[in-house]
């Protein structure tokens, strides 16, 4: 028997001293939580995917009386990137949420949303940078893939 382990590096920083670029990414993410559709939950996610020419898709919960039928913010953003761009690698991914109008600590994101994260990864043959923007911190995960280890794949 062999006991191994798996290990992830993640970057903690303050949320105001991220590069530029991932500032604006994080703005874009809070101000697409702001327009989550979640009469529900009153959790508001908002998601925020740069793509490699720059620009910026958003994405945020939309949730529906019969539950399963919502989908999360991240997958809203990832579908329509693929949806509108699917030529178009992405880089980057910002995820917020926001209650009763605050900003949370840093989330982080559900199995399927990992799932999809992933399959973009693998799509374009390009890491996805992860960033769950909290108010003051942000965590900054270098790939999907360090979020899904032991994922399932054809081979
Ligand atoms: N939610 C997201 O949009 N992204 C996440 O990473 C976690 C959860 C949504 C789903 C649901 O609308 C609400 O947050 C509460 O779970």
């Amino acid at each position: 028997m062999e006991e191994k382990k798996i290990e992830i590096k993640l970057t903690v920083c303050q949320s105001d001293e991220l590069p530029e670029a991932d500032k604006h990414l994080r703005l874009a993410a809070i101000e697409a939580a702001k327009r989550a559709y979640a009469p529900y939950s009153h959790f508001q996610v908002g998601a925020a995917i740069l793509l490699d020419d720059g620009a910026i898709i958003e994405g945020n919960n939309q949730e529906n009386v019969a539950y399963p039928s919502g989908l999360c913010a991240e997958r809203v953003a990832l579908f329509a990137a693929g949806a509108s761009f699917p030529e178009k690698p992405v880089k980057a991914l910002a995820i917020v949420a926001i209650t009763d109008g605050i900003i949370r600590p840093s989330i982080s994101p559900c199995g399927a949303c990992r799932q999809v994260m992933l399959e973009t990864e693998q799509r374009y043959g390009h890491p996805v940078r992860i960033l769950l923007c909290g108010q003051d911190e942000t965590v900054v995960v270098p790939s999907a893939q360090d979020l899904l280890p032991l994922c399932f794949s054809w081979d």
